[in-house]
């Protein structure tokens, strides 16, 4: 399996990435700003890929949302630097001079029709690469987004909103209407799916340096889960990642229309869900509402160098 993975590091950003080096095939990583700013997202994509020993290349890209400011970041949950500032010294490896946009064009062209495109942040990239070329999606064999909160649930300013389609809700809008079809892996799912602190502990126990870099990155988010009374790490990308890498991994899925407000007083960012077939619009979204959990602990388990 070929993956892109467009992503925003982040603490469960690094995780995924931890796991799509462990499981598959990856080109590259582009880079989006979202729970911190790009210049720290890309810092920490590049210390991340020099701890796994790999040599994918780091594609920085868009530093601010298409149309408005962010409403906010995510360093409250993240840290400051975006991975627990606990001051790792930086990575010696740079970042490539391609912008992560004209990276995911040339990367499907190069790979038409092979790669799985894994979207872990703000979608603002890849609404950039869809203006400079609209036949994108042709060219994608599959495209895996983190986003959104499908009754409302959310987890960013507003009630009914998820961070990555919050940070950018028009990139949302240009890549729901641009894709015919992408699996959606929302934040309620990420709810349901949240990892156990002490199954956790264990595998920091029995993983390696891989593991030993993790733990120290994830101490600010695992408490400030636990200060909210989370069930377990909320490892939204994570839990996107194993439906990537494993597709039969999905236990219950439901296919519906989902569009992006981008005008509401209250709702600026909400998903929104046609549940009964209202609008009468494409079905492009597969809403992943259940997986395997045992298989999604192996696939962690294993990208932190332990038994699963
Ligand atoms: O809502 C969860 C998403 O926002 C994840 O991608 C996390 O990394 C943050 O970016
Ligand atoms: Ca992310």
């Amino acid at each position: 399996m070929l993956l892109l993975i467009d992503t925003d590091p982040g603490v469960d950003d690094a995780l995924a990435i931890l796991m799509a080096h462990a499981h598959a095939e990856v080109l590259g990583l582009t880079i989006a700003a979202g729970n911190v700013g790009l210049a720290q997202t890309t810092a920490n994509a590049l210390k991340l890929v020099e701890v796994i020993g790999a040599d994918t290349p780091v594609f920085p890209g868009c530093a601010a949302p298409l149309v408005h400011a962010p409403v906010a970041d995510a360093a409250f949950i993240h840290g400051r630097d975006g991975f627990g500032d606990v001051g790792w010294p930086p990575a010696t490896r740079k970042a490539e001079n391609e912008h992560a946009s004209l990276a995911m064009l040339r990367l499907t062209r190069e790979h038409p029709h092979a790669i799985t495109l894994v979207c872990i942040g703000p979608l603002t990239n890849l609404a950039v690469a869809l203006k400079l070329d609209p036949r994108l999606p042709q060219r994608v064999a599959r495209l895996v987004i983190m986003g959104g909160a499908v009754t409302g649930r959310g987890n960013y300013e507003s009630v009914p909103v998820e961070f990555n389609i919050g940070f950018d809700p028009e990139a949302a809008c240009v890549v729901f209407e641009a894709f015919p079809q992408f699996d959606l892996v929302d934040w309620e799912a990420t709810t349901r799916h949240g990892i156990d602190h002490a199954l956790l502990g264990q595998w920091f126990e029995r993983g390696d340096e891989r593991a030993r870099f993790f733990e120290a990155i994830s101490g600010h988010a695992r408490a400030a889960n636990l200060a909210r009374g989370r069930a377990g790490l909320m490892a939204a990308d994570a839990l996107a990642m194993a439906v990537a890498l494993q597709p039969e991994l999905v236990t219950r899925a439901e296919t519906r229309h989902v569009a992006v407000e981008m005008a509401g007083r209250l709702t600026r960012g909400a998903t929104v869900v046609d549940w009964n077939g209202m609008l009468g619009r494409p079905a492009n979204a597969r809403i992943v509402m259940e997986a395997d959990r045992a298989r999604f602990e192996a696939m962690v388990a294993a990208a932190l160098g332990g038994p699963g």
